[in-house]
């Protein structure tokens, strides 16, 4: 979410921990035959097909067998998709007139569109999408129907969830089958209940937090297109009642401890899940980003360091905005104080396994954690990048103890568990250092008594050893072609003066910085293991034609949010207009694609809907950004993700419509009846080429 908007409002949850079951919720769940393999390759066989075809280790990951626990698969009945008038336009609206491209060396030749304030996804001449999956959506064989106006906390947790987000492709078979991993960031209860009084409504209160996590879904291609299967066995929802562990140095940590929970190692569910990643040996990464708003009073802690703590992190002095705690006290911070530590962290889950119970990893370290995406060292070891999205936060990287070992599938998880957090430190002189919270550090053994607790207070180490304070990090993420690390820094419109600290004058050099700008990392001798990296700015986002700048000598710290660059193209009335981005994802060629969420908040490019841009980053047309695709009204669109084969971009369309309210809202995305439904989306050309070329 943008965490410029006002607050949709600090929801709490707080599930009555001591007399409800804890359980994982699979309803209509039909177990697997023992060994059963129902086709020709094994998961693994085609996982590590696919991940060896992305190239994810730079060469290092040829061959990765996956063991992948369960496998047996009756032929699925298909359910959900398009067949009420949101099957997609067939591209065409509103293309910019420029020329096919043909012969660009990005090997992109779709025609851009122009900025859009349609109410619906927008794409290029000779493609068009499908809605894939959309909230509500029955997942389960049991599952009801879905009816907004009669909601309930049973049918939710069967259906898909609200404000999908991240979204990751895990094959199945041969580029026929997959599974989606999707994050239900957040719920904004007037765009879901007629009538919607914050902790007014337990029942709500309930369908609210059944509504979060996230879900995994079987895709099937149905003719050229993409159809999630209702009933498969794959099918899950994670929601904020879901059980899970707490692993790595803080699990048992007294400050992870609570009423419910008195040995610290067990927590229920999980909230704000933003985006995420894939780890080489095939889970999901799913990341708790705006925790502190479903935590209240904490004006009313009565230990001054943990409320300190909580400060930090922004936990809510007063009622939270969802007002959970109306019905669940673990949303109270002044009765459970330790609760808001056991949010904010990575959380790792096998998608393959209905049955695998959470982890949280809190090795990765505590902060509003946007994504976790990786790629492996030269000698093996796994590096996971993460930013900290919020005003003047920070970039991180953990690296593990010990080497991802082929063949040895999901047993890589616990590589998780072990190793170094580093926070980074931007040099005006383009350099920089991966510095350790390491507890050996003397800044932060002065500071903090064990390395659990420079973890559960991750932003107090990285305050303590001087990093730099960036623009809102999102999404930061390796290039598995280039192998340089792009990190976006979506905006940060409280950057009102020059601040030379840790040398973010010049990485962070727009003040104020409105439409937000892209960092390219280069790791030393393009190790992700490395300590000590190279970067220079990539895109100074917005609209180039106010004042498009062509020379890095020029990004000096204090120019105004106006100017624009996109890595030295210089052809002013080929570019297209961007801000605010967010999530980003790579095609096989290396092109970066970004998505947005915040450009109807820009005045300098026109306020358009969000949308996704691609820009080449190698090559005679590095920088040259185009539009791909433009979003329904006031959402954000996130997660892209393409699909192995590269013939489908997947995307979430969050928030369509957000804080009209319902029965109308502002978007009748894509059912045009009153409610708009956060769904994600398949693009793809109308004769099977890979997207954008
Ligand atoms: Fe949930 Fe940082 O966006
Ligand atoms: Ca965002
Ligand atoms: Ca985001």
């Amino acid at each position: 979410m943008t965490s410029d908007k006002p607050s949709a409002g600090a929801y709490e949850h707080a599930a009555n921990l001591d007399s409800e079951a804890i359980g994982i919720e699979r309803p209509g769940l039909t177990p697997a035959a023992p060994g059963a393999q129902p086709h020709n390759e094994s998961f693994g066989d085609v996982l590590a097909r696919n991940l060896a075809r992305r190239a994810f280790l730079q060469g290092v990951a040829a061959a990765v067998p996956v063991l992948i626990a369960g496998s047996a698969l009756p032929v699925p009945a298909v359910a959900g998709g398009n067949d009420q008038g949101n099957q997609g336009n067939q591209g065409n609206q509103g293309n910019q007139g420029n020329n096919g491209n043909n012969g660009n060396s990005d090997g992109l030749s779709f025609q851009p569109i122009a900025p859009s304030t349609t109410d619906d996804v927008v794409v290029p001449r000779d493609y068009r999408y499908d809605v894939v999956v959309r909230w509500g959506d029955p997942m389960f064989e049991d599952a009801p129907g879905f009816n907004p106006a009669a909601q309930t906390a049973a049918a939710q947790r069967t259906q898909f969830g609200f404000n999908c987000d991240f979204v990751g492709y895990f094959p199945l078979e041969r580029d026929e089958r997959a599974l989606l991993v999707v994050n239900h960031e957040y719920t904004t209860g007037t765009d879901m209940f007629v009538g919607y009084v914050p902790g007014a409504v337990k029942e709500e209160t309930d369908v609210e937090i059944a509504a979060h996590g996230g879900s995994v879904v079987e895709i099937a291609r149905v003719g050229e297109g993409w159809k999630y299967v209702a009933s498969s066995r794959y099918n899950r929802r994670i929601t904020g009642e879901t059980t899970m562990l707490i692993t790595g140095p803080a699990a048992g940590h007294p400050l992870m401890k609570t009423s419910a929970d008195p040995i610290g190692k067990r927590v229920r569910g999980t909230f704000n899940n933003c985006s995420g990643g894939k780890t080489p040996w095939g889970t999901w990464l799913t990341c708790e980003e705006n925790f502190n708003q479903y935590f209240a009073n904490n004006s009313l802690v009565a230990d001054a360091s943990i409320k300190a703590v909580h400060a930090r992190y922004g936990v809510t002095n007063g009622a939270t905005g969802r007002k959970w705690e109306n019905f669940y006290p673990r949303f109270d911070a002044s009765k459970e104080p330790n609760e808001p530590f056991r949010f904010g962290w990575v959380i790792e889950i096998n998608p393959y396994d209905p049955d695998f119970v959470p982890r949280k990893r809190t090795a990765l370290g505590r902060c509003k954690h946007e994504a976790a995406t990786t790629a492996l060292a030269k000698s093996g070891q796994v590096a996971v990048y993460m930013g900290d999205d919020e005003q003047f936060d920070y970039i991180y990287k953990f690296v593990s103890k010990d080497r991802y070992r082929p063949g040895n599938g999901h047993d890589n998880s616990d590589l998780l568990d072990e190793g170094t957090l580093y926070v980074a430190k931007f040099d005006d002189s383009g350099e920089g250092t991966w510095i350790p919270l390491t507890i050996d550090n003397p800044l932060l053994s002065a500071k903090f008594s064990s390395q659990a607790e420079i973890l559960i207070k991750t932003r107090l180490a990285a305050d303590a050893v001087g990093a730099t304070a960036m623009d809102r990090p999102e999404d930061v993420q390796p290039n598995p072609v280039n192998g340089k690390v792009y990190l976006t820094m979506t905006n940060n419109s409280a950057r009102t003066s020059v601040v030379a600290d840790a040398g973010s004058a010049k990485a962070n050099p727009r003040v104020p910085n409105l439409n937000g700008h892209i960092i390219e990392l280069t790791e030393q001798r393009g190790d992700h293991g490395a300590t000590t990296f190279s970067w220079e700015i990539f895109l100074l986002c917005g609209n180039p034609a106010i004042n498009l700048l062509t020379k890095s000598s020029q990004l000096t710290p204090g120019i105004p949010s106006g100017a624009t660059f996109f890595a030295g193209y210089a052809q002013v009335d080929k570019l297209g207009k961007i801000a605010s981005p967010d999530n980003i994802a790579f095609d096989s060629r290396g092109n970066l694609w970004i998505a947005t969420d915040g450009q109807p908040s820009s005045a300098d490019i026109g306020r358009p809907n969000d949308a996704i841009h691609a820009v080449a980053t190698e090559g005679r047309d590095r920088g040259y950004l185009r539009q791909f695709l433009s979003g329904p009204k006031d959402c954000e669109i996130c997660g892209p993700e393409f699909s192995d084969d590269g013939r489908t971009l997947f995307c979430a369309i969050q928030h369509p419509g957000e804080g009209g309210g319902v029965p109308n809202s502002r978007s009748n995305w894509p059912d045009r009846h009153g409610y708009a439904l956060p769904s994600v989306v398949a693009v793809r050309h109308n004769n099977k080429r890979r997207i954008g070329e």
